[in-house]
């Protein structure tokens, strides 16, 4: 009893962040459920293995990415897509875990978003140094979908801009457990994450690198 008490007390209380229009980050929303997220992450790789996808330009992106869910997002020279297959297994994608999908769409609901389904779960893999450049998520069908967004390990500084490219990009530090979610008039926000910094006084630098989940309803 009174180590449940302790437990409570000291569970950071979960707090909503408004970033944009129909942007929000929901900090500590999955800090309960960080142990299981990790492990069926573990299962994923098992089954599909991170890897470095190139660009259609011909670059290499720095950071691992795997897939679970009916589709996985993929890039290579031929272009950035969803697929129902792993391209270096040549099975399907592995199952997205109940949890994972649960997540997802209580995240999604609490940011305003109801009904969210997602379909396809991007897993990125970020070692030290890795980064993600400016961006937007557009190869989904349905804009009228957010993106949910879920850190796990080490923090990263999150970068969020708006719908042009040179529009001004406000920093935001992300730490295991928070979730981001854009939609809306934010759907097509351009977003990134600085290159990952390596702190070994950090609580979760025994994770030794940052995960992260991205939802989608890809199609
Ligand atoms: C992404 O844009 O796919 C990843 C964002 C993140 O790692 O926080
Ligand atoms: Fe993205």
């Amino acid at each position: 009893m009174t180590g449940d008490l302790f437990d409570d007390a000291c569970a950071p209380t979960p707090w909503v962040q408004v970033i944009g229009d129909d942007a929000v980050i929901l900090r500590h929303f999955a800090i309960e459920w960080v142990g299981e997220l990790l492990e069926g992450i573990a299962n994923i790789e098992a089954l599909s293995p991170f890897r470095r996808q190139q660009t259609p330009g011909g670059f290499w992106m720095s950071v691992s990415m795997s897939n679970c869910g009916s589709f996985g997002w993929i890039s290579d020279r031929k272009g950035y897509r969803y697929a129902a297959v792993d391209p270096v297994t040549g099975n399907l994608w592995p199952a997205m875990p109940a949890l994972f999908y649960q997540v997802a769409a209580a995240a999604a609901e609490q940011a305003g978003f109801k009904g969210f389904m997602p379909d396809a779960c991007l897993i990125n893999r970020y070692e030290i140094g890795t980064k993600m450049s400016l961006h937007q998520d557009k190869d989904e069908q349905d804009m009228s979908q957010p993106i949910v967004s879920v850190s796990l390990g080490l923090p990263a500084v999150f970068m969020f801009g708006g719908e042009r490219r040179q529009d001004p990009v406000q920093r935001f530090p992300l730490l295991q457990g928070d979730v981001v979610v854009w939609g809306g008039r934010s759907r097509l926000n351009f977003h990134g994450v600085m290159p990952l910094k390596a702190d070994l006084n950090e609580p979760n630098a025994q994770v030794g690198v940052r995960y992260n989940l991205t939802f989608r309803k890809a199609c």
